[in-house]
């Protein structure tokens, strides 16, 4: 099961891009030691489950919903943003079910995003007439996001901060979904007001207003068949994700578990391949390809017929069901230009493919604050899906950076956010995030196309 010439710790012997610049590597050993010592975050059998279910969303059988924050921070480690994180996901993936017609799994990514990629080492600012540079904020699991000397500093005790803050987030996360969440299986209860927007079409709205009406006869029709049914068909389940971009962090947490073969990256349910680290003779293939785990990698409109090869070669040889999933994130433009030959290179092996709408359509405002267009988001999703249409295979899910709270930092939508208001309460570190009604509005369109042409 554990694949020939691999150990947890066999990516070390190759080059890793977007290593952390740590000046103290003793101090990277203690905090990984104490890591390996700690209790892993989930077990085997979930991580089982979750791979089962990603076998059946590749056979269209399933959708997959995923989201949450760019950077998650350990300050946002906070109960009302977690709780609704949840609330938004699972309002998303109730729409979704209604459209769709099909059980949607639901994966966050949340408990452990806090390590990011970044195109350039170092930031420049102006502060007070001077020019400063710094190391840029690698995510929380490395340094922090202010611009100060001591928050860039990269810490190795991040690390277990880090672990400590996914397990707090993890604990929340499973307490909710095991009692709390019965109140929004009313839609009416929901926050709807973008659908009475006088910038949507009369017809349009018609339609917000019947699609909600129908979740809620489908919610109550459930309820009066009783208790007992209810909790079977809204029984919800969670699972976590994040980008495995710090080698040391995820290797201290991958273990072997009595009486199941292999290896399992017990930091999250599936870690996923940015599209800066899926070098085919890379370290992140190379720590990937061993672990049990389902994976994700993400596949931008550089990738090659060649890399989807290589990539399905390393890390799936067995052509296992639910093993690997495509997340695409083209940008809306690129789409109908660069996705088909990866379908195509694909053939008949099994993945499952993802469509992330956001990373292909950020572009900064002119006066420099980096915004993604929910139009654009909208439109990456919609060519996406006609590319599959047309290619005959499944758009077995979305990934979306999002948030359940009122930030300003994606414009358009219902609302019409302008540019001018994004300052309003631009809170994210990294990439601009969907907000509350951004996100809810994305899930009625795309439940209302996918139903129209499933
Ligand atoms: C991300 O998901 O935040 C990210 C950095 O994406 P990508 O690897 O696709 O650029
Ligand atoms: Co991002």
């Amino acid at each position: 099961m554990t694949p020939e010439n691999w150990s947890p710790n066999s990516w070390r012997a190759l080059p890793a891009v977007q290593a952390p610049p740590y000046d103290n590597e003793g101090a990277v050993r203690e905090a990984t030691a104490t890591l390996a010592e700690l209790p892993p975050l989930v077990t085997s059998w979930e991580i089982e489950r979750l791979k089962a279910l990603l076998g059946e969303a590749q056979e269209g059988k399933r959708f997959v919903l995923q989201g949450g924050d760019c950077a998650e921070t350990v300050a946002d480690c906070r109960s009302d943003a977690i709780a609704s994180k949840l609330k938004i996901l699972l309002q998303m993936s109730l729409v979704l079910v209604h459209g769709l017609r099909r059980p949607v799994v639901r994966i966050g990514r949340f408990a452990g995003q806090y390590a990011k990629p970044r195109s350039k080492a170092f930031e420049t600012r102006n502060i007070d007439g001077r020019e400063v540079t710094l190391p840029s904020y690698f995510g929380d699991l490395v340094n922090r996001a202010g611009f100060t000397e001591e928050d860039r500093r990269p810490n190795p005790m991040n690390l277990v901060a880090g672990y400590q803050h996914a397990a707090l987030t993890l604990n929340f996360v499973r307490a909710l979904v095991d009692g709390g969440f019965a109140d929004l299986h009313h839609p009416e209860q929901w926050d709807l007001a973008f659908t009475r927007e006088a910038a949507l079409s009369t017809e349009l709205r018609a339609e917000y207003e019947r699609m909600s009406q129908n979740l809620s006869d489908g919610m109550h029709l459930m309820e009066a068949l009783g208790e007992a049914r209810i909790e079977e068909l809204t029984r919800v389940e969670f699972f976590t994700s994040h980008e495995g971009l710090n080698l040391a962090y995820e290797s201290a947490l991958t273990r072997e578990v009595p009486r199941r073969p292999g290896h399992y990256n017990l930091s999250t349910h599936m870690p996923w391949i940015g599209e800066r680290t899926r070098a085919v003779d890379g370290a992140h293939l190379e720590f990937f390809r061993g672990l049990r785990n389902p994976i994700g990698v993400k596949l931008g409109p550089t990738a090659t017929a060649d890399d989807v090869e290589q990539l399905i070669a390393t890390l799936n040889p067995d052509d296992e069901p639910g093993r690997l999933t495509f997340i695409t994130r083209m940008g809306a433009g690129k789409v109908a230009g660069e996705l088909p030959r990866l379908i195509e290179a694909v053939g008949s092996r099994r993945v499952l493919w993802v469509c992330d709408p956001m990373h292909g359509n950020t572009h900064s405002t002119k006066s420099g604050i980096k915004t993604r267009s929910f139009d654009a988001i909208l439109e990456d999703l919609e060519r996406t899906q006609d590319v599959h249409s047309s290619a005959g295979t499944w758009l077995g899910g979305v990934h979306f950076e999002l948030t359940g709270e009122d930030v300003t930092e994606c414009v358009g939508g219902a609302a019409g956010l302008s540019e001018e208001e994004l300052a309003g309460n631009y809170v994210s570190p990294c990439d601009p995030r969907l907000n509350y009604q951004q996100s809810l509005e994305l899930a009625f369109l795309l439940a209302r196309r996918m139903r129209k042409n499933p």
